[in-house]
């Protein structure tokens, strides 16, 4: 069965091959109101799962509630209200989230950021580092009781290949985690976040599995896709991007024909649903990829570094 999934299967395809029921499931993710994050809680509310759609404003929320019930009128939806880079909202939402009494079968820590300038959150840190690694590693804390407790159960972490292009090749660097060095550069520390994300997984994973729980964590690459994110990109993008690459191991063609969000979904959907889902791995265009992993991904000192360090910085 997994042979009829390619690398262009969408995201409804997935679940439709592997006749998917996610009837009494309950599922978060993270950047659902736009872009790839609204695709992947279309389609698994499709598949029947309650999905929590978190958004910077309940506004943004119901928007999205609205959007989906076009296509899945049946679909079980719940609006909340989550700032990945306002510490204070991220346990609001945890404890709002627990004092609903659902399980949490399959959290995706979907939602992120890419932007130009260096700005610092409410709490102090850089923006990219903040919202796509420490938000969402706060948050993962914080319902790491509930998935285990919801086991088998699965966190879905998405990256990006940037992972392996914007980081020397000695691996993160942890002098510049926090974008503290002078000369900030938006892919770098775009990069630096998305290594960040992998090491978070494989370190999760690891935790998961010394504990003995059934709890199955990804990182994935969902490829070049047309969002507002990537619909942002301008001139100094380029610039960035030229100055930086160090590994051409993205394809020409990922870059010159972006997918829809239908395509740039299925991955993620794969990770949280396939039965074949293999712990700890990080996946692209529906398969497990490790050339486009950063040469150090595999580094597990360095991920507990990172771990240790977040837990201290969260702890301020
Ligand atoms: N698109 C690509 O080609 C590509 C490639 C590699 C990896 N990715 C990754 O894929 C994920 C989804 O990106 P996308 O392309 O779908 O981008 P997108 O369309 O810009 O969507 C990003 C989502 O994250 C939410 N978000 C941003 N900041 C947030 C915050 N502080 N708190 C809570 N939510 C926040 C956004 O909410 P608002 O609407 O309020 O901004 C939006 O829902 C990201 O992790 C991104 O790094 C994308």
């Amino acid at each position: 069965m997994a042979d009829t999934i390619v690398w262009n299967t969408t995201a409804e395809e997935i679940i439709k091959i592997y006749k998917t029921d996610l009837s009494g499931k309950v599922v978060i993710v993270t950047g659902s109101n736009a872009g790839i994050g609204l695709e992947i809680a279309r389609v698994l509310s499709l598949a029947g799962a309650k999905v929590i759609i978190p958004s910077r404003t309940l506004e943004k929320s119901h928007q999205a509630i609205a959007t989906i019930h076009e296509t899945v009128p049946q679909a079980d939806l719940i609006p909340m209200q989550l700032d990945l880079s306002d510490f204070a909202t991220v346990r609001k939402f945890a404890q709002d989230f627990l004092a609903l009494n659902l399980p949490l079968d399959i959290l995706v820590n979907n939602a992120g950021i890419v932007i130009e300038q260096k700005v610092l959150t409410k709490d102090g840190f850089e923006s990219q580092f903040a919202v796509n690694h420490l938000g969402h590693f706060l948050l993962t804390q914080l319902l790491e009781e509930k998935i285990k407790a919801s086991a088998p159960s699965r966190i879905v972490i998405t990256s990006s290949a940037f992972n392996a292009q914007f980081n020397p090749i000695t691996g993160l660097d942890f002098d510049n985690l926090n974008g503290e060095k002078e000369g900030y550069s938006m892919l770098c520390a775009y990069g630096r976040s998305k290594l960040c994300n992998i090491y978070h997984a494989k370190e999760l994973q690891r935790r998961f599995n010394a504990q003995g729980v059934d709890v199955t964590v990804t990182s994935l690459h969902p490829g070049n896709v047309k969002t507002k994110m990537n619909g942002g990109a301008t001139f100094s993008i380029l610039k960035d991007l030229l100055k930086h690459i160090r590994r051409v191991s993205l394809t020409i063609s990922d870059f010159m024909s972006p997918k829809d969000t239908k395509l740039g979904a299925s991955t993620s959907v794969l990770c949280a649903v396939s039965p074949n889902t293999v712990k700890g791995a990080f996946y692209n265009n529906n398969k497990i990829n490790t050339d486009l992993l950063h040469e150090e991904a595999e580094n597990e000192e360095a991920a507990k570094r990172l771990w240790d360090l977040s837990e201290k910085l969260l702890s301020k």
